[in-house]
């Protein structure tokens, strides 16, 4: 069989600044929250191994770039990183780290291969977190003047933006199941977290517009994790689904796209005591600074069952206090990595988007294999022959394609990531790269089989199974 994709569709693959540059101490960066982290608690990262150890980016970019060339990309996101370019995350901007950021740019255009730009991905400023965070609108504000700068000195260029990556992942991390910095377990500051990432985009969509970024576009990543009943006809299970899908997906896709919260959201929030604290200008904020386009990343759906036992009042409330999670049995896994495959997922999401969303232009932003321990995959000439990978991504693409032929507005395909990454507390424990990066030898990047298989379909447009 045989799938094509339209002209102009774009390949390639997705890293974020904190993940791949390395260099955390140099080139006059200053500390962020992950810095911070392992400086205090190293053992909480995966074999101790922190973010100075991340694969080198800084040093090798151009190199790297070459590599994207040469397996068909013609689009990259990466993110530039908030405490390089203003080390204190509100005050002067670095030289270096702007010459950095403008040639890597100039290299991937020279290339042709479209820079796609994130503003936040995951990487606070230290400075910022020590007044708050997202929990404070000073940071807010910071952050705003942190994308007009971004939007000022490289507009010129890039074309298209995402103001943040995956914003519900800060909030799960940091604020109720302690993956990321601060490491608390609070629903109302998470909700207020939340709120605040939401009235960030829009102001740092604000300024983009009033910078007019000639041809510019500017969209938001949002990780979708589509929440399937466990049973359709048991009404109790699909309001369940429907809670963690608000929770999780609504709550950052309404506000995205449409300019509004859905108003059972609303209601679910102020049920709980957990509204969080706004100013008046928010509304309108909010309503006239919508994104141009989409980014999705998807990796795994929600499985989700009506609560079986009583909360106990006693207990912090937290998302689960509305549904429980289901383990179907039968379910597709990805063994090397402990989740749930379910690509008919993107066929859903593809259609959600058409009917509910406006049919917004959207791209697949991440889609990916994480896999422990993968030189166990490596043949007598140092390849790693990931099969297991090219079938994952085939199936997706299926799916995808499904969606598209019935009219969703899908532009692109990137899976995470180019090359291996450090993946903050996971450090390299997952490997996810068309490039395997070996630790032991200097970073040395070497094509995996999926990088020379994903050439084909990127220079063709076409899938072949
Ligand atoms: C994505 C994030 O959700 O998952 C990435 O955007 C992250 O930043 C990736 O690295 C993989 O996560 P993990 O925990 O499997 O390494």
């Amino acid at each position: 069989m045989k799938y094509s994709f339209e002209k102009g569709f774009l390949w390639g693959a997705a890293t974020s600044a904190t993940q791949i540059e390395g260099a955390a101490f140099e080139g006059g960066k200053g500390k962020n929250i992950w810095d911070h982290w392992y400086e205090i608690e190293p053992n909480r990262f995966y074999n101790q191994v922190g973010p100075t150890k991340a694969s080198n980016f800084y040093v090798t970019y151009k190199e790297d770039i070459q590599r994207m060339k040469e397996i068909g990309f013609n689009s990259y996101r990466t993110s530039i990183s908030w405490s390089r370019l203003i080390p204190d995350g509100n005050g002067a901007v670095n030289e270096e780290a702007v010459a950095f950021y403008q040639s890597l740019i100039d290299e991937l255009i020279n290339q042709n291969i479209e820079p796609i730009i994130g503003l936040y991905h995951f990487d606070m400023p230290f400075a910022m977190q020590e007044i708050g965070g997202w929990e404070s609108r000073e940071v807010v504000e910071a952050y705003s003047r942190f994308a007009r700068i971004c939007f000022e000195l490289f507009g010129d260029r890039v074309k298209k933006w995402a103001t943040h990556n995956e914003p519900i992942v800060p909030v799960e991390g940091g604020y109720l199941y302690q993956f990321h910095y601060p490491c608390v377990v609070d629903m109302k500051r998470a909700v207020q977290v939340a709120y605040n990432t939401m009235i960030s985009s829009a102001m740092a969509i604000r300024e983009f517009r009033k910078v007019k970024v000639e041809n510019g576009q500017i969209g938001i990543v949002i990780n979708l994790t589509p929440s399937y009943p466990r049973d359709a006809q048991n009404q109790d299970d699909v309001k369940a689904a429907n809670i963690a899908d608000l929770l999780f997906n609504r709550s950052f896709l309404d506000p995205s796209i449409k300019g509004t919260y859905p108003e059972e959201l609303i209601s679910l929030i102020k049920e709980n005591n957990l509204l969080p604290v706004t100013n008046p200008e928010d509304y309108t904020l909010m309503k006239e600074n919508t994104v141009d386009f989409l980014g999705v990343n998807y990796y795994s759906p929600r499985r989700i069952k009506a609560k079986e036992a009583a909360v106990d009042p006693s207990k912090p409330i937290m998302p689960e206090s509305f549904f429980d999670n289901y383990d179907m049995p039968g379910k597709k896994m990805n063994i090397y990595r402990g989740w749930e495959i379910y690509e008919k997922a993107l066929y859903d999401i593809a259609i959600n988007l058409r009917d509910n969303y406006g049919n917004i232009p959207w791209y697949v932003s991440e889609n990916g294999m994480g896999v422990q321990d993968e030189e166990r995959f490596l043949d007598e000439n140092g390849i790693v022959q990931d099969d297991y990978r090219i079938e994952f991504i085939s199936e997706h693409l299926k799916w995808l394609h499904k969606g598209i032929s019935e009219g969703s507005n899908c532009f692109g395909y990137h899976l995470w990531t180019f090359m291996d990454n450090w993946s903050w507390l996971n450090a390299y424990k997952n490997r996810y790269g068309f490039y395997r990066v070996d630790l032991n030898n200097h970073f040395e990047r070497t094509i995996k089989k999926s990088g020379l298989w994903f050439k084909q379909v990127a220079e063709s447009n076409e899938l072949v199974i």
